[in-house]
């Protein structure tokens, strides 16, 4: 047993010294949505000297220009809209030496069944560009979650199929959902190239750090509990009584990318599988609140039943270019990094939806975060690359 899937947390070295930047590599890595929750901590890891597989070389793709917080990883950014088929055509058929995808990236659109067009047609334009011109191309790493238990958006935690703890082998629901129609698509390409192998990786909420990403519920509830303060309110949590006192799952980002460097470089056993990928614990909200409170030195409000943070955060905008100004933070809008809807649809899920990491134990992965830890090493983050104070 080895590197971090024993379950050795913060075993591996965090740092790659510049002496150490290998001449040669095993592995090509190409990070799609790498400025993501996931994708970030994959621009991290799979640099790292000790990372399984490597050397890593790694290409990290989005859509928009590469943000600082991410450019002291040593990776090759390349800025391409991937819902553009000639663009990505362009940019990526010209990466010959691929040997690994890490698909972490996704759009939302109005509609589920929306969700499913486009974000399929995303996948195979990538798939379309590599798949034929990488001939070493040996494995790929789709991320989806959880919604593949409960339903997309549109029926998101509104009737659960599904006995929880949800396990790999239930069947798909008969709404749309971008997740299966990526499976689809996915299991069509692998068909184009022999001895090409994947893995299908479905965590439940993300507990990581982006300021880019467009579901990042602990960057969002940083910026809340920063305004509470500046504006000396207590903090009150945005949900109905289901959700502080419920028992959830969370998946830590450097755990979903150990998660799936394990899939790509494991014996042949664990491959062609889809995953769950959580931490192994639960946690109850009613204690994560407490904590977010001691992190930002400010007092929890009682219980209220009935707070949407959508409708405390309106018109707040002005509040927060003030903050941002005061304390000298990285520059950012409200609206990028205040995801109050995630946070809203989230706390509405009013059954619990816990997944089984048994599969992957049983395959040999055996990484695990401590939920609360985890929730305050990310807080730390946010607070160190100043994008809260
Ligand atoms: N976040 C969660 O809590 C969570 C939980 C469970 C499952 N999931 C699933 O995990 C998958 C990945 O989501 P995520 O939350 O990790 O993503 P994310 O943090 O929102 O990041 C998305 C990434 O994709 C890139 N991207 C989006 N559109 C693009 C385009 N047209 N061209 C190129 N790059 C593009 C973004 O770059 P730009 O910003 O530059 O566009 C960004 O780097 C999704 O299927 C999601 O449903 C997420």
């Amino acid at each position: 047993m080895s590197w971090r899937w024993s379950g050795a947390n913060g075993a591996a070295k965090n740092k790659l010294e510049e002496d150490e930047v290998p001449s040669n590599y095993q592995s090509v890595g190409l990070v799609i949505g790498v400025t993501g929750i996931t994708g970030n901590s994959l621009a991290k890891i799979l640099p790292l000297s000790e990372t399984p597989g490597g050397p890593w070389k790694v290409y990290g793709v989005a859509r928009r220009p590469r943000p600082t917080w991410n450019t002291e990883y040593p990776i090759e950014y390349i800025q391409c809209d991937i819902t553009n088929k000639d663009e990505t055509l362009l940019k990526l058929s010209s990466l010959t030496d691929i040997t690994h995808i890490f698909y972490v990236a996704w759009t939302p659109c109005p509609t589920d069944a929306e969700n499913c067009q486009v974000n399929s047609k995303m996948l195979r334009n990538v798939l379309q560009a590599v798949v034929p011109n990488a001939p070493n191309l040996k494995h790929i790493c789709l991320q989806t979650g959880i919604k593949h238990y409960t339903g997309d958006f549109e029926s998101f935690g509104k009737n659960l199929a599904h006995d929880a703890p949800f396990c790999e082998d239930l069947p798909r629901l008969d709404t749309p959902n971008f997740y299966y129609t990526q499976e689809d698509i996915l299991f069509e390409e692998i068909d184009n190239k022999e001895g090409l192998t994947w893995s299908i990786h479905r965590p439940a909420l993300i507990f990581g750090f982006s300021p880019y990403s467009l579901m990042n519920v602990i960057g969002t509830l940083c910026v809340y509990a920063a305004i509470c303060k500046h504006e000396g309110k207590k903090l009150q949590f945005p949900g109905p009584r289901a959700a502080f006192e419920g028992y959830f799952d969370a998946s830590d980002a450097d755990l979903i990318a150990e998660h799936q460097i394990w899939a790509s470089v494991a014996d042949q056993h664990a491959k062609n599988e889809a995953f769950n990928c959580t931490n192994g614990d639960v946690f109850q909200w009613k204690h994560l609140w407490k904590v977010l409170g001691e992190q930002f030195g400010i007092e929890c409000a009682e219980f209220e039943e009935g707070v949407s943070l959508q409708e405390l955060m309106k018109d707040k905008g002005p509040v927060w270019d003030e903050i941002v100004k005061e304390n000298k933070l990285c520059p950012t809008k409200l609206e990028e990094v205040g995801a109050w809807w995630v946070v809203d649809t989230f706390f509405s899920w009013k059954e619990l939806g816990l997944s089984s990491m048994n599969k992957s134990k049983e395959h040999g992965f055996f990484g695990f975060r401590n939920s609360t830890t985890s929730f305050i090493s990310w807080i730390d983050k946010m607070k160190v690359y100043k994008i809260v104070p």
